[in-house]
């Protein structure tokens, strides 16, 4: 009875432990409302200037992802993960994006042994440094940095730039993910990959489905129902805004829940792909 209390207890301490049960959730990508308002205003004068997809047609494109391997040492636990475990992950992702015309090719991985780089803060001065020793390409390059934590505001599984803030702070573009998250890592529900399809989707010019909670335009895409908050685990019937119509999507790629609840056929919505699509043409070079 009391063996059983204290597992009980323990399992309920463990729980609240969780690093994600805030309101912030696994990812570390939430621009303020301000900011969301500014970027739309900016991104629909842009779309009336230049309507490239407008018409809904989707560009089959190939883009080049240069992996940075952040380690605190040479040992894959410490970080300098495997060049399998990054072709793994790559395939994790281009099936996901596939619906999105998108097939990513690895373009050059480099690896670093960097204590400080690896243990990685949102916006410090230490994030800048490590960017710019090791940002390339251009606007529709991904760059991905693989690191051992992500802080922003506590611990996170990966936070990602936007499109349309590439012009004033390219050095800042790019993703910054927990190695724990590739397939097969040590985050329980979000191991099998799936962080990078959503960071790629911020990145790619898409919010959280619960970005403006219970109102329209919420997220900026009409096929996405608006989402009171973000959905973790699975609850396939969860409908969190009722006055509006829709369920939430919780198979979708831009909701938190666990990487088994995501579908690679039909995890961007229409909208959400011709969102996106735009937004290539826009603020990555017409990719
Ligand atoms: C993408 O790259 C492959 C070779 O890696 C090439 O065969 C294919 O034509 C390219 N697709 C596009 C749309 O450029
Ligand atoms: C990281 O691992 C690779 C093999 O995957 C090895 O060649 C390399 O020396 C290790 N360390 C660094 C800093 O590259
Ligand atoms: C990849 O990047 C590393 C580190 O910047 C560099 O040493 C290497 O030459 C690059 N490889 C290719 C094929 O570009
Ligand atoms: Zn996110």
């Amino acid at each position: 009875m009391l063996a059983s209390f204290a597992l009980s207890l323990l399992l309920a301490t463990s729980a609240l432990a969780s690093p994600f049960n805030d309101k912030f959730g696994p990812c570390g990508t939430h621009p303020s409302a301000e900011d969301v308002i500014a970027a739309e205003k900016q991104f629909l004068e842009k779309k009336l200037e230049n309507p490239q997809r407008d018409d809904g047609t989707l560009a089959l494109r190939n883009l080049t992802i240069y992996w940075h391997v952040i380690s605190e040492d040479n040992s894959v636990a410490g970080g300098n993960i495997t060049d399998a475990q990054i072709a793994s992950q790559i395939d994790v992702l281009n099936k996901d994006w596939k619906i999105m015309g998108v097939n990513w090719i690895l373009g050059n991985t480099s690896r670093i042994v960097n204590k400080a780089w690896y243990y990685n803060w949102y916006k410090s001065p230490t994030d800048l440094a490590m960017r710019t020793a090791l940002r390339r390409g251009s606007a529709e390059d991904l760059n991905v940095y693989s690191v051992g934590q992500v802080n922003y505001y506590g611990q996170r599984v990966g936070y990602s730039s936007f499109p349309w803030d590439y012009q004033s702070s390219p050095v800042n573009d790019g993703v910054v993910l927990d190695i724990g998250s590739l397939p097969g890592g040590s985050i329980p529900g979000y191991n099998l990959g799936r962080t990078l399809s959503h960071e790629a989707g911020h990145w790619g010019g898409l919010y959280h489905p619960f970005q403006g909670g219970c109102s329209t335009p919420n997220d900026y895409v009409d096929d996405t129902p608006a989402e009171a908050d973000f959905a973790t685990g699975c609850p396939t019937t969860r409908d969190s805004c009722p006055g509006f119509p829709g369920a939430d999507l919780v198979r979708n790629h831009m909701d938190y829940t666990n990487d088994n609840c995501k579908t690679s056929d039909g995890g961007f919505t229409p909208g959400q792909i011709s969102r996106s699509s735009q937004a290539f043409a826009i603020y990555r070079n017409g990719k």
